[in-house]
C-alpha cells in the first residue's frame, strides 16, 4: 500500500470507509416540505450524525465485549444521512459533482439498468413500489444493535424535524428496516443462503491490513476530492470534498424460486449426489459456496474452515483461466466473477486497472425467512430480499457501470479480452433491457460448452432505489443546515 495523506476520519460519514455495526438498519426516505426551516431544523440534528472516528471506536468496544465473552450486545444506533440530485436542487445547491447517473436519478436510469417495467407513450415506467416514483430528496438511515436501540434514535430524529406535527420540515416517503437473519447460521448470509461481505476493497490511507487477494484502492475511489490513479478525473466542489456517493436499491429475492431452479437442474458429474449436483450448480452462480469458500480455490467441493480463514477466503485471481478459455474452476458469469473479474482484466496480457469499478458494499437483508408453506409451493408469498447500498466516488464507474456492462452483457468478459463467444448473464442480477431469454455459459465444470437457460423472472427482481450524495460532516454543517 502507498500512504496518502491522512484521512479526517471525524469528517467522513461513518457508514462509508467503516461501516456502521448493525443488526438491524432502517431506511427513512424523504421530501423537504419547507427548505428554510429545513436548514435550522438540520443544524440540530447534525450532532447526531455519525463519523468514521466513532464507528472505528464502537468497533472497537464490540471487540473487548466480544473478547470478555460479556453477554448481549452493546446497545449503539449510529446515524447517516445523504441526499439525491432532487434534494440538492430542492435545497438550492446547484454545483455539478460530475456524475451523470446522480443527476439522472435512478428512476429515469432504472431502464438502462435492465429494470422491468413498462413504456407508455414513450416514457418508461419501471415495475417499482409506488413510493419511489415519487421525489425522493434524501434519506436517513439508522444501523444498530436492536430494533428498540434504532426506533428510539429514529423517534429522537422524526421529533427534530416535526416529522408528522405542525412545524415540521420534512415529510415521510416510505421508510424500509432491514434485519440480519436469525440464527447463528444464517447471521451474515443473504437470502438465497450465501455468505454475504466477505470481499471489499481495503483504501488506503484506512484500512490497517490487507488480506491476501484483497486490493488496496486509493482513497479517491471512495471519496470525492481525494487522490486516484486517474489526473483527469474532475476536482468536485470544494465542500463535496470527504463525501461519497451511495446507491440504494431496494431488491426482492424470489427464494424459493431459486432453490426450485438449482433442484430441477443439478449439474450430473461421477460420484454426485443430485443434491450436490444442485448445490454445486449454486455454487457455480454465486461464484462461492454458500459457506462463503470460493470455487476458483475449491471448485467441486465446499471448505468451511477454508471459507472462514480471511487469509485464504479472498486468495482467487482466475488467474489465466479467460486466456485459456477455462470455465473449469468457474464460470465467466458467475455473479462474483462478473462482478469483479479480478485477472480477467487486471492480468496479463491486458494488465487493466479497473480500481475505479470497486465499490464498498454495505447492504442488509429484509424480510421473514421462507415459510414451510412457501418451501412446499416453491413460491414466494412474501417479500423478502436485500437492500443493496455501495459507496464509490463515482456511480457511473462503479454500480451502474457493473451492472450494465458487465452483469446485464452476456459478451462480458470475453469482449475485454477481444474474444468473441457468449459467457452469458449474472444469474443473481444480471437483467435483459425488454426482457427475454437469459443463459448463463460454461455451468458444467466438465463440459464447458454447457449452457443452462434462466427462468423468464429474474431471481432478484429490483423495485425500488435511488442515488444519493453523502456529504462530509464539515459539509453537512456549512451547506446544508442554517448558520448558527
Ligand atoms: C439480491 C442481490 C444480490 C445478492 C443476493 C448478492 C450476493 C452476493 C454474494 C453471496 C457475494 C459473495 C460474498 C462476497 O464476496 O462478499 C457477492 C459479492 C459481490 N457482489 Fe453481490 N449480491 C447482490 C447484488 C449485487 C449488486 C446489485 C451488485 C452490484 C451491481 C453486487 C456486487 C457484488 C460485488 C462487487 C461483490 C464482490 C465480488 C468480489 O470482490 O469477489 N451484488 N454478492
Amino acid at each position: 500500500m502507498s500512504t496518502p495523506a491522512p484521512l479526517d476520519l471525524n469528517n467522513i460519514q461513518g457508514d462509508i470507509l467503516a461501516g456502521l455495526p448493525k443488526k438491524t438498519e432502517t431506511y427513512f426516505f424523504f421530501q423537504v416540505s419547507d427548505v428554510n426551516r429545513f436548514r435550522g431544523q438540520f443544524a440540530k440534528f447534525v450532532p447526531s450524525v455519525t463519523t468514521t472516528a466513532q464507528v472505528v471506536a464502537g468497533r472497537q468496544a464490540i471487540q473487548e465485549h466480544k473478547s470478555q465473552n460479556k453477554e448481549g450486545l452493546i446497545p449503539m444506533a449510529a446515524v447517516a444521512v445523504a441526499f439525491s440530485n432532487a434534494g440538492l436542487i430542492k435545497l438550492g445547491i446547484t454545483d455539478d459533482l460530475n456524475d451523470a447517473a446522480f443527476t439522472e436519478g435512478q428512476l429515469k436510469g432504472a431502464e438502462n439498468l435492465g429494470d422491468p417495467g413498462k413504456t407508455t407513450n414513450g416514457v418508461f415506467s419501471p415495475d417499482w413500489e409506488p413510493e419511489f416514483k415519487k421525489e425522493i430528496h434524501g434519506v436517513i438511515y439508522v444501523a444498530g444493535d436492536s430494533i428498540l436501540s434504532v426506533d428510539k434514535k429514529l423517534i429522537e430524529i422524526k421529533l427534530l424535524f416535526g416529522v408528522g406535527l405542525p412545524g415540521h420540515s420534512i415529510t415521510e416517503i416510505t421508510s424500509i428496516r432491514g434485519d440480519v437473519r436469525p440464527g447463528k447460521e444464517n447471521s451474515a448470509h443473504e437470502h438465497f443462503g450465501f455468505l454475504d461481505g466477505i470481499s471489499n476493497p481495503a483504501v488506503e490511507g484506512f484500512d490497517k491490513t490487507t488480506f491476501p487477494g484483497q486490493d488496496a484502492i486509493a482513497p479517491g475511489f471512495m471519496l470525492l476530492g481525494h487522490e486516484t490513479n486517474n489526473s483527469s478525473k474532475p476536482q468536485p466542489p470544494s465542500w463535496a470534498v470527504d463525501g461519497s456517493f451511495l446507491t440504494f436499491r431496494y431488491l426482492f429475492q424470489l427464494v424459493p424460486e431459486f432453490d426450485d431452479f438449482l433442484e430441477q437442474n443439478p449439474i450430473i458429474l461421477p460420484g454426485l449426489s443430485r443434491k450436490e449436483g444442485s448445490e454445486l450448480l449454486g455454487a457455480r452462480l454465486v461464484g462461492r459456496w454458500k459457506s462463503g469458500a470460493p470455487i476458483d480455490i475449491t471448485p467441486l467441493k465446499d471448505d468451511p474452515v477454508l471459507a472462514a480463514d480471511p487469509q485464504r477466503n479472498n486468495d482467487f485471481k482466475f488467474e489465466n483461466e479467460l486466456n485459456n478459455n477455462d470455465q473449469s474452476r468457474c464460470p465467466f458469469a458467475a455473479h462474483v466473477r462478473k462482478t469483479y473479474p479480478r485477472d480477467d482484466l487486471e492480468g496479463p496480457p491486458r494488465n487493466f486497472d479497473i480500481d475505479n469499478r470497486r465499490i464498498m458494499r454495505r447492504g442488509i437483508q429484509f424480510g421473514p425467512e421462507v415459510t414451510l408453506i412457501e418451501k412446499a409451493e416453491k413460491k414466494t408469498h412474501h417479500g423478502r430480499g436485500l437492500l443493496f447500498a455501495c459507496y464509490s466516488s463515482s456511480i457511473v464507474d462503479g454500480f451502474q457501470f457493473i451492472q450494465q456492462s458487465w452483469a446485464n452483457t452476456p459478451e462480458f468478459p470475453l469482449n475485454a479480452a477481444g474474444k468473441s463467444g457468449q459467457a452469458g448473464f449474472d444469474a443473481i442480477i444480471g437483467q435483459k433491457k425488454g426482457g427475454g431469454v437469459r443463459t448463463v455459459n460454461g455451468t458444467n465444470p466438465s463440459d464447458p460448452t454447457t449452457n443452462i437457460t434462466l427462468p423468464n423472472e429474474t431471481f432478484v427482481v429490483p423495485k425500488g432505489g435511488e442515488y444519493f450524495f453523502v456529504p462530509s460532516i464539515a459539509a453537512l454543517k456549512t451547506k446544508f443546515a442554517a448558520a448558527a
